[in-house]
């Protein structure tokens, strides 16, 4: 274990406990099985308020940072109250995030709105409840939002999301001249779009630049080469239109641990990296230091979760490998079957000594790739067991769907050595709710 939550597979204060089950933060994993039954999530608020903090302090040197919490990663009402709680601010990307938010009663005032086709029925009701800025992606949308501002009477605060050239592929990256991605202005696009903003988009206020180079980055460099490219961007700007940009988003892409192999740097060091950048870079150019956004998403939430499955079928071909089936899958957990993604995971209630078995996790749904882990140690699986795998709080829950008409897990939320339910479990009745027979 090391002190910094993204380094470690296991949530904080995950032990053995005297019965010789899996507990977090004083809650017995196999209790909670039993009682809110399976698949289900579960959050630890400990680790989650732990990494929030850390994120806190390790920019605290440089106070004109605002975090917000990237919510495509988890987007839940107690999730998201925790985090404003503690200070963060929103990055959200459709109106259903943006519902979900004021649902939770917490205002747009920290809240930015990215993605490369919002639609004017999602711009409009941005700026009805009063969104600080939008990130703007695109040609198109700089005129859509030009008169949907004009419609409200506003002036509407913008950052424009750009593409500095810099590609992340997790342990290593290239820069290159153009980036091949659907996302935001390339660098030569920069200048139309700030003519058009200044000369004919009246209802806009330009007030900074965008970037987002990635998702489970390793690398810390890229950061400082991600501030740079920005700032000389910046600087470009004040001197070809005489404006200068005070605000910066570096977006998010911290990375976590998800298996012994991973090995990600921690916000401590990501931060010096960041705050360096600036600091060298605002000085060579001459330029302001500005007000720097950040959007972690994963390395927020994702090490808070654990997903919990009880042990059903198992299917043993000699000589070749032993599948044990769990209750939940790819609809749950979309990341193995679309990524390839790799996760650690133990058998929760296990009292005898540790036999060590290799085997491979199979989710229940109607797809050979639906499978959730290759090739894992497990002590002794046998069906009925509660299986327990680690970092999920980020992309499950968020990614999960009803394929084969499968109900959605619920969520509990350990809190003082308890659980309370933040998300009920899917229903038969919801499940066909909207089904028009
Ligand atoms: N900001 C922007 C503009 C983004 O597009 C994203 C993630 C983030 C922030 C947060 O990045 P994070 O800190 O979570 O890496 N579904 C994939 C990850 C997709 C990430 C998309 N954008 C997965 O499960 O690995």
């Amino acid at each position: 274990m090391t002190n910094y939550v993204n380094q470690n597979i296991k949530p904080l204060n995950t032990k053995i406990n005297e019965k010789g089950n899996l507990e977090i933060s004083g809650c017995d994993l196999t209790e909670l099985a039993k009682e809110y039954k399976t698949p289900l999530y579960v959050m630890d608020k400990n680790t989650l308020l732990k990494m929030a903090q850390d994120y806190k302090d390790a920019f605290s040197n440089y106070p004109k940072t605002r975090m917000l919490f990237a919510s495509k990663a988890l987007m839940t009402g107690a999730i998201a109250q925790i985090l404003h709680n503690c200070g963060f601010g929103f990055d959200v990307v459709s109106m259903g995030e943006i519902y979900t938010l004021l649902n939770a009663k917490i205002p747009l005032d920290n809240v930015s709105f990215n993605g490369n086709n919002k639609s004017y029925e999602e711009l409009k009701f941005a700026l009805e409840n009063n969104i600080d800025h939008i990130s703007v992606d695109n040609f198109y949308e700089l005129e859509l939002l030009d008169k949907v501002a004009k419609e409200q009477n506003k002036i509407q605060k913008i950052h424009l999301r750009i593409t500095p050239g810099i590609e992340c592929h997790t342990h290593e990256y290239i820069q290159t001249g153009q980036t091949d991605s659907k996302f935001g202005f390339d660098l030569s696009m920069l200048d139309k779009a700030i003519n058009l903003i200044l000369n004919d988009y009246k209802n806009l206020k330009l007030a900074g630049l965008h970037a987002h180079i990635g998702s489970q980055i390793f690398e810390t460099q890229v950061y400082y080469d991600e501030a740079k490219i920005i700032l000389e961007e910046i600087k470009k700007i004040k001197d070809k239109f005489n404006l200068e940009l005070n605000e910066i988003n570096l977006g998010g892409g911290l990375g976590i641990t998800y298996t012994k192999e991973d090995n990600p740097p921690s916000v401590y060091e990501i931060a010096q990296v960041i705050i360096k950048s600036i600091n060298e870079n605002c000085e060579r150019l001459g330029l302001e230091k500005p007000l720097l956004y950040i959007e972690p998403g994963r390395s927020l939430v994702c090490s808070a979760g654990v997903s919990l499955y009880t042990i059903g079928s198992t299917k043993e071909i000699e000589g070749i490998r032993k599948y044990i089936a769990i209750d939940g899958g790819m609809a749950d957990n979309p990341r193995p079957s679309m990524y390839g993604a790799k996760y650690s995971a133990e058998i929760a209630n296990k009292k005898e000594t540790i036999k060590n078995e290799k085997v491979t996790i199979a989710g229940k749904f109607c797809e050979s790739g639906d499978i959730l882990i290759k090739d894992i140690e497990l002590n002794n699986p046998k069906t009925g067991d509660i299986l327990c795998v680690y970092d999920t709080g980020a992309y499950c829950y968020s990614m999960s769907s009803n394929y084969n008409c499968v109900l959605k897990p619920a969520m509990v939320l350990i809190e003082d050595s308890k659980a309370k339910l933040i998300i009920k479990r899917q229903t038969l009745e919801q499940l066909v709710q909207n089904d028009v027979i």
